[in-house]
């Protein structure tokens, strides 16, 4: 038997267990939201206590539910744009060029932390199309090494929060540049969100801090020249929400009568 690989992260990085492991336990569900066997595979070569990271079958949607969103707005793109390069930032231990399984033309970029592209290398095949870069989003140096001629579609999911205002903003305006055209895709928590973390057991446990409140795409659209907005939804107006259990549903409807709280996440896409 082979051995499991032991796993020690802390802070934001160890925040992609939690989602990883929502992933997994999905794909076990009789009426699974996401389906992807990849983490249902992958998690049992991991030693690790999952426990730890709070998350349960049925308070999985939470994560599932948009990952399919942003697998949904990523096949759009991939539909239109055969040949592109996708920069998928933050990836963590997601699946989605394997569930993608886009064509030869998409060359695909998985970035995350140095720990965690180790660990990608570890658990999934390779791919000729598909390429771990192990840096911080941060740091231009690695955005410099892509080369810029085809669209280009940037998905950060679960990563905005984590950034500074200042680093965020500065990364997304690096995309811009840098890509002749393309979709910025990602998610935000809104200012209220980020002032009520403490409420984020996953977060909480990790003891990362998130710093990058959204309210809007005003925010983006003043701060990043060149951007045209395409959608901006609340996670409980998503297609990929329709499925969720009742509780998850009546939560979502009392959490809407208030904007505040409809929108204290928020998925974003803009064209450029
Ligand atoms: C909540 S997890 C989301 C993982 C994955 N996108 C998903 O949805 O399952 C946050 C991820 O963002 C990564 N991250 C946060 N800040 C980062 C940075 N500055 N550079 C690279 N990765 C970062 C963490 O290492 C972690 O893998």
């Amino acid at each position: 038997m082979t051995e499991k690989l032991h796993v020690d992260l802390s802070g934001a990085p160890q925040t992609m267990l939690a989602t990883f492991y929502a992933k997994a336990l999905d794909a076990d569900l009789e009426k699974p939201i996401l389906g992807d066997r990849w983490a249902k595979d992958i998690v049992d070569r991991i030693d690790y206590d999952w426990s730890q990271t709070t998350i349960t079958a049925r308070n999985s949607p939470a994560v599932t539910t948009r990952s399919a969103h942003f697998d949904n707005w990523a096949a759009q793109f991939l539909a239109v744009h055969p040949e592109a390069r996708v920069l998928h930032l933050g990836c963590g231990l997601d699946s989605r060029y394997y569930r993608l399984d886009p064509g030869p033309g998409v060359e695909w970029y998985d970035v995350d932390y140095p720990d965690v592209a180790g660990l990608r290398r570890q658990l999934f095949p390779p791919r000729e199309h598909c390429h771990i870069v192990a840096a911080s989003v941060t740091d231009p140096a690695w955005l410099a090494d892509i080369p810029a001629d085809r669209p280009t579609l940037m998905i950060g999911e679960g990563l905005t929060m984590y950034l500074t205002e200042a680093d965020g903003i500065a990364l997304l305006r690096r995309i811009v540049d840098h890509a002749p055209s393309g979709e910025l895709q990602f998610d935000a928590f809104s200012r209220l969100g980020i002032k009520t973390q403490w409420t984020n057991a996953v977060v909480r446990r990790s003891g990362a801090t998130l710093y990058w409140g959204i309210d809007g795409p005003q925010d983006i659209l003043e701060a990043v020249p060149g951007l045209r907005l395409l959608q901006w939804v609340s996670p409980f107006d998503s297609s990929t929400f329709a499925d969720v259990s009742r509780p998850f549903r009546v939560m979502a409807k009392v959490m809407s009568l208030s904007s505040k709280l409809r929108y204290m996440a928020q998925y974003h896409r803009y064209a450029f």
